[in-house]
């Protein structure tokens, strides 16, 4: 299912990660400060348990999280996101996988995977700034379901119908987060409008 989350700042901290002008400086930060906010709502339907505590003046009934979260960013942009979401779950543990799109036929290589190994059991958040054939997103998430995840969601900045269709298409159970969804794909498989190429963006490496 796809979830558009909509907040102003969520708008306004979009527009300046579009605009051409933005250096890396404030690319990195701002996509930092998106990936924060997204964090919000895409942990609203975490499940608690009860417990019960000792408060300094007596017990308390009250409530914690249920499951672990595990963090795993597709290299190289979805570092990018990392500390923006894990600010508000310090705790959670962070997998990394690498991949690139060839840039002929725009299908993902995997070239690096780490997990940690409570995946069966976590909550698992992908993290991509970009959804754009879905290619990437969908064999990043096959691999982790290869890898025992059962509850994964997909956390991408900005996404284009074809991305989305092919995310609901292979995996129906996840669910998508978007802060944009834009209007195509060009020829050469870039989300436009956009922001131009994530990874270059926030490394300064074009
Ligand atoms: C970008 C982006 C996604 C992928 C999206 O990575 O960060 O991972 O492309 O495209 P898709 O939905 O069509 O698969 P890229 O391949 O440019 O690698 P990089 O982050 O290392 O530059
Ligand atoms: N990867 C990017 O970084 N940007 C796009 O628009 C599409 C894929």
């Amino acid at each position: 299912m796809l979830n558009l989350l909509k907040h102003p700042f969520l708008t306004h901290k979009l527009t300046r990660l579009r605009r051409k002008e933005t250096d890396t400086k404030d690319f990195r930060r701002t996509l930092g400060e998106i990936a924060g906010l997204m964090a919000y709502e895409i942990t609203r339907d975490l499940p608690l348990k009860d417990i019960t505590i000792e408060t300094p003046l007596g017990k308390c009934h009250t409530q914690e999280l249920a499951r672990d979260v595990v963090l795993i960013p597709i290299l190289r942009a979805g570092l990018g996101m990392v500390e923006g979401i894990s600010n508000l779950m310090p705790s959670a543990r962070i997998g990394h996988l690498g991949m690139y799109r060839d840039h002929e036929t725009l299908q993902p290589k995997t070239y690096y995977s780490k997990f940690p190994d409570n995946l069966p059991d976590a909550i698992v958040m992908v993290l991509d700034p970009m959804l754009a054939t879905g290619g990437s997103s969908s064999a990043a998430i096959q691999i982790l379901k290869d890898h025992g995840a059962r509850t994964i969601k997909l956390v991408c900045v900005v996404g284009a119908p074809e991305g989305i269709d092919k995310i609901m298409k292979d995996h129906p159970d996840v669910q998508i987060y978007l802060a944009g969804l834009d209007e195509k794909l060009n020829h050469n498989g870039y989300i436009v409008p956009g922001l131009g190429d994530a990874g270059d963006r926030l490394f300064g490496t074009k």
